[in-house]
């Protein structure tokens, strides 16, 4: 495939010796962004530009003034170096989060963010996972018989958005009955975290969704004895809140975090996943006869087309990477869906193939901020995919059906309709 694009790029690489910006034939620096392909609305196909990033500026300034990593490389790095933050140092762009959604963990540095992640642990820990697996299994087998006489589904609305939702309640322990309501009301949220371009009033709205949500999880957690049942979920939170280690209004926004980060990429994950699938029959095929590649068929598929495209990090002092000065306060974006097809890592890396052995995924991003959800997404599309091999394995993509759409840094599909 041929790829033409406008040079969009301005270049601020110095000379190692410290010599003004090197000239470059870029012929509009500064006047056009890329952003909108990558962490937009539309239904655009990143991939063929990150292909153009990697191969001429895998580190560059955009024209909104954001840094853009697109290799596999240059993202580890950023991701690993403490020098980047998912929020703004002290001193520079002020933090406009009136609502208190910084102190998600997502958002947290230093000893705030060990300290939450060290409490958020034990949620994800061997035995709380094995404890779901059966719960994953049950559901997955009940959603499937629900389609299974169906000659023509929407997998994402018949699936993959009931399955993680009703497993991070789980998790959590919020009352199954209310999965559809707190799903409903926490698409504000998903919203505000996607990065997705809004407006002023898209974004109150958003707000005020979220602040129903929350408003929702404080009744529910009113309601919880925290001594009655002590590994439940919320009254881990309740104890920590009572023993002085979290705030109310901290602990609320981490449960939004996790109940938004457990179903929002799992839904879009499955969806990307089953949709890259179809379109290879012989990776379809593959799976069918032999089922015991379904757990290297998931990492595979993860990696192919992630569900968490972008991630931002702001730099928290003058950083010099790959000859490029990332001065104290400018954003970057460490482009993950780039990384996970970067040549330089993954041979053939436009095609899926199971065996692959070579290559880290950056699908759950890698750092401190690492996913703590790995294990338990990849349950869900292994249990998933054990049941649609078995039970529909002629199961096809309906012709015409699918748009995979971006939402902010997070792409997948809204709709998968697939027929047998
Ligand atoms: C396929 C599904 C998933 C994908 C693609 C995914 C992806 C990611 C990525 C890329 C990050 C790093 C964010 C950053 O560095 O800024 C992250 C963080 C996180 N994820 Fe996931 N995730 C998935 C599922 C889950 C699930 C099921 C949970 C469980 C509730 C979860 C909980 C978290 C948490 C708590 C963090 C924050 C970790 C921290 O900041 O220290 N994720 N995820």
């Amino acid at each position: 495939m041929t790829f033409t694009f406008d040079v969009p790029f301005t270049d601020t690489r110095t000379h190692a010796d410290g010599e003004p910006p090197m000239t470059c034939e870029i012929p509009d620096p500064g006047s056009y962004s890329v952003l909108p392909s990558i962490i937009g609305t539309g239904s655009g196909d990143p991939y063929p530009l990150y292909g153009w990033l990697r191969a001429h500026r895998p580190l560059c300034r955009d024209a909104s003034g954001v840094w853009l990593a697109s290799s596999h490389a240059l993202v580890t790095r950023i991701l690993d170096d403490a020098r980047f933050s998912a929020r703004p140092p002290p001193g520079t762009e002020p933090l406009d989060d009136p609502l208190g959604y910084a102190s998600m963990v997502v958002f947290q540095t230093g000893e705030a963010h060990e300290r939450l992640r060290r409490f958020l642990g034990p949620l994800f820990s061997r035995k709380a996972l094995v404890s779901l697996q059966a719960f994953i299994d049950d559901e997955v087998a009940r959603l499937v018989d629900q389609c299974e006489h169906l000659p023509r589904f929407d997998l994402v609305a018949n699936i993959a958005s009931v399955l993680p939702v009703r497993t991070i309640c789980r998790l959590l322990g919020f009352p199954d009955a209310h999965g559809a309501s707190y799903l409903e009301a926490s698409a504000g949220a998903w919203q505000l975290i996607s990065g997705a371009p809004m407006s002023a009033a898209e974004h109150a709205l958003a707000a005020m969704h979220t602040e129903a949500f929350l408003a929702q999880v404080e009744s529910f957690m009113r309601a919880i004895d925290p001594h009655a049942a002590p590994d439940h979920a919320a009254s881990r939170f309740l104890r920590l809140e009572q023993e002085g280690g979290i705030g109310r209004r901290e602990m609320l926004v981490n449960i939004l975090f996790l109940f938004i980060a457990g179903y929002g990429t799992t839904l879009l994950s499955i969806g990307n996943s089953v949709a890259a699938l179809l379109r290879e029959p012989r990776a379809w095929q593959a799976l069918k006869d032999d089922v015991a590649l379904v757990p290297q068929a998931v990492r595979e598929l993860y990696r192919y087309d992630p569900a968490v495209q972008s991630v931002f990090r702001y730099a928290w002092d003058d950083v010099e990477i790959d000859g490029c000065r990332i001065r104290r306060g400018e954003r970057v974006m460490p482009l993950i869906g780039s990384a996970n097809r970067d040549p330089a890592v993954f041979a053939a890396p436009d095609e899926i193939c199971f065996e692959r052995e070579a290559g880290r995924s950056l699908t759950f991003g890698a750092g401190p901020h690492s996913c703590m959800g790995l294990a338990l997404a990849r349950m869900q599309l292994e249990s998933l995919l054990r049941a649609l091999t078995r039970r529909m394995p002629d199961l096809r993509l309906a012709p015409g059906q699918q748009a995979r759409q971006q939402h902010g840094s997070f792409h997948g599909y809204d709709r998968l309709v697939v027929e047998r």
